[in-house]
């Protein structure tokens, strides 16, 4: 019996692990644009000082060197992509954040 009880909550750490880095991934995103102030000028689906994701995510539908340009892009700030409006840098995200909130961002409305 004792056995049983080792096996299942193995089981369950597995799945808690693996639902960490699939099914939650969206909402941990979310937050972390959130905190990042990325939602004081982005929206999902509409337009508001930057574009919306959705546009972003189908303007580089098939560009495999988006993610990493478009991070670089977040950190150091830029413009002339989508107007004359400028994309404030934003130097306190990790490399890795800022690729994750862009591949996030590229996956949006699909
Ligand atoms: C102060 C306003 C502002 C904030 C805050 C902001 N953005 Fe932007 N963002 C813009 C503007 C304006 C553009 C359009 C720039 C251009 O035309 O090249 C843009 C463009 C983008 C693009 C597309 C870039 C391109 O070259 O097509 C991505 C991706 C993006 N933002 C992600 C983010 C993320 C992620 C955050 C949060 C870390 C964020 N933005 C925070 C204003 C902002």
């Amino acid at each position: 019996m004792k056995m049983f009880n080792g096996y299942f909550s193995l089981l369950a750490l597995a799945s808690t692990a693996i639902c960490a880095t699939s099914a939650h991934a969206a909402p941990d995103m979310q937050a972390l644009a959130e905190k990042s102030g990325c939602f004081s000028c982005h929206s999902m689906q509409t337009k508001v000082v930057g574009p919306a994701f959705v546009d972003v995510a189908a303007k580089y539908k098939g560009d495999a060197e988006a993610p990493a340009r478009l991070a670089q892009k977040v950190r150091e700030g830029g413009k002339g992509a989508w107007g004359r409006i400028p994309m404030p840098p934003h130097p306190n995200l990790k490399e890795d954040e800022a690729l994750q909130l862009v591949n996030w961002v590229l996956s949006a409305g699909s």
